[in-house]
């Protein structure tokens, strides 16, 4: 059991993880305080602090989690992850999961994954300014572990949600169970890592290797749900790029 700092936690995912990581000691915090959930501005760096103090690892979940424009996600997610990390190394948390996106990756095709998939740690081609704060936030990451030795895993999340709702879903999606599980490992992983966040999908394309790392056995597959969802276009850029629908849709547009 851990003490855990978990931001952005009235979001979809922090409600996912609540019940299912019950077993740790979880601060609950999100900038919409309310049902057991304190009220925490990742961007007010004096509260964050205060906040990680005593804590044996963040699960930094807050933030813009779409397209939005670009002073928007530069203010909420880049300068809020700069809050977080530089709070973990001043009161002394080791570790901080960051809750990356496929979208800092968007732009890579199914053209560029080798026979065992699209590597976890394929460069950065973000599809939107979204995806850009998720690289920066990577590489925020990985200066902090750098400099300061912070454990920083950056989980390049797929499709978080209860059950597919769409035919690209089959291969990008992250069952709210193999979600515990993927944030679980992270809790106990070491270095900078980016790492996919995806379920055991038959059509899973995006490679397995980082998960099994850090000791991510995910258990659900999405194929099931192939004929409620429909089959995906492999021609068409939402099937064939790694961010789906977000590269057609115009910049800084929510
Ligand atoms: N759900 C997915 O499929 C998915 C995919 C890729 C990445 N992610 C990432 O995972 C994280 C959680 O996603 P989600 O689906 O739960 O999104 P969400 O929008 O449901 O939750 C995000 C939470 O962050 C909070 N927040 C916003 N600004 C904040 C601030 N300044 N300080 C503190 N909290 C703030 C919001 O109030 C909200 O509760 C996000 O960082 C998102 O980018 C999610």
């Amino acid at each position: 059991m851990a003490t855990i700092l978990m931001t952005g936690a009235a979001g979809a995912i922090g409600q996912m993880l609540r019940p299912r990581l019950a077993h740790h000691d979880l601060r609950l915090t999100d900038v919409r305080a309310g049902d057991g959930v304190d009220a925490l501005d990742v961007t007010d760096a004096a509260a964050v602090e205060k906040a990680c103090t005593g804590a044996d690892a963040i699960l930094h979940l807050g933030g813009i989690a779409g397209e939005g424009p670009f002073e928007d996600v530069l203010a909420v997610n880049v300068r809020g992850t700069e809050r977080v990390l530089s709070a973990a190394v001043r009161t002394g948390v080791p570790r901080v999961v960051l809750a990356s996106s496929n979208h800092a990756a968007g732009l890579h095709s199914r053209a560029d994954a080798g026979p065992t998939g699209l590597a976890d740690d394929v460069p950065a081609r973000p599809d939107s300014y979204y995806g850009w704060s998720k690289a920066a936030m990577e590489q925020l990451g990985r200066l902090y572990h750098d400099r300061h030795g912070l454990h920083v895993i950056c989980l390049r999340i797929g499709t978080c949600c209860e059950h597919p709702a769409a035919p690209r879903d089959l291969s990008t999606w992250l069952s709210p169970d193999d979600a515990a599980l993927l944030f679980e490992a992270a809790l106990t992983a070491t270095g900078w890592r980016l790492i996919w966040g995806v379920s055991a999908n038959t059509r899973r394309w995006w490679s397995t290797t980082g998960g099994l790392s850090i000791g991510y056995y995910p258990r659900d597959d999405a194929e099931p749900w192939s004929r409620r969802v429909g089959e995906p276009d492999l021609t068409s850029p939402t099937d064939s790029l790694v961010g789906g629908p977000m590269p057609t849709k115009p910049l800084g547009t929510p």
